[in-house]
């Protein structure tokens, strides 16, 4: 089978058939079955630059411990304190200097377009680890295999996305995700963070969407529930932010209605938006999907430095 991931620039999940997908989700199976000596032939001798202008703690250890996983090696920075970042350097020469001793570099970023642009400038691969509330490909591809791994596929599922639909991009990128399939999803958000156009635009006559303003009326319909973080950093107002904060609490009482096979989903960080109460209940998925996280990340990492598929 032809990999189409081999060499790729992984900028957005737009770029990715639902086929493409299935290689990549069938292959964290085959992975994990491998024994260590084979498993950890798969990136020897292979290096991953992790290049974070922004904080992440799930998107830079998982792919670190997935680079691990499969036997390669890791270089990089948290913080651009103690970089020549802090001197002035540009992204521009950052990428082109990192591209010469890796081969593959993530990117996290906060302004829109950063991976694209460094993308343009690198000749390996470059995987954007997020980039301003535009894009976070690869953490759509955790929140769907999550879904597929449980629930077998995801069409006629009714998905609720809860909380900052419009600064999220996790939320942006999971929406054109899930429109490769054909899932039900409810749009839940106060009005000043709901969907920004462009979505409307592009994914209106692609897939079932509807806008509501609580959970609680569609709880028990629901196979999946998404919830996210209010993006303060990327509000533009404080005191919008003080509006927003705690607009929707996922608690024990909430739940009481949900079907038994409802999944509670959420990218993490949470920051009170998911009680901890929830943590022990059967619906708390969010803790498995950070794990899947890493068994996604060394699928993409060995379909993207090795030709052949496994
Ligand atoms: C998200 C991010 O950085 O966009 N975290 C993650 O990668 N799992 C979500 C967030 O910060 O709210």
């Amino acid at each position: 089978m032809s990999n189409p991931f081999y060499q790729k620039d992984i900028l957005s999940i737009k770029d990715f058939s639902k086929s493409d997908l299935s290689l990549l989700f069938s292959t964290v199976n085959k992975i994990e079955t491998l024994e260590f000596e084979k498993r950890t032939r798969i990136c020897r001798g292979k290096i991953l630059a992790n290049l974070f202008y922004e904080g992440s703690t799930r998107t830079k250890l998982s792919f670190e411990t997935a680079m691990l996983h499969i036997g390669g090696n890791i270089i990089g920075f948290q913080d651009t304190k103690g970089t020549a970042i802090d001197k002035g350097e540009t992204l521009s020469d950052t990428i082109k200097v990192v591209d010469g001793y890796s081969d593959a570099i993530i990117l996290r970023h906060p302004t829109e377009g950063a991976a694209r642009f460094a993308a343009e400038i690198a000749e390996k691969p470059v995987i954007n680890g997020g980039s301003g509330s535009e894009e976070h490909p690869t953490q759509a591809m955790v929140d769907l295999y999550t879904i597929i791994a449980e629930k077998k596929e995801i069409n006629g599922l009714n998905i609720a996305l809860v909380g900052d639909l419009k600064y999220g991009r996790t939320v942006y990128s999971l929406l054109y995700g899930l429109a490769k399939y054909s899932p039900n999803i409810f749009l839940v958000a106060p009005p000043q963070l709901k969907i920004r156009n462009e979505i409307h635009n592009d994914l209106d006559n692609k897939i079932k969407m509807v806008e509501i303003d609580d959970v609680e009326s569609i709880i028990d319909k629901l196979d999946v529930m998404y919830v996210t973080r209010i993006q303060k950093e990327r509000v533009p107002d404080p005191a919008e932010y003080e509006k927003v904060k705690g607009s929707y609490i996922i608690d024990n009482k909430l739940v009481e209605n949900a079907k038994d096979s409802l999944m509670i989903l959420h990218p993490l960080p949470r920051v009170g938006e998911i009680k901890s109460e929830i943590d022990n209940t059967k619906y708390a998925k969010y803790f498995e999907q950070a794990h899947n996280g890493k068994k996604l990340r060394a699928s993409l990492l060995s379909l993207m430095l090795n030709e052949e598929t496994i």
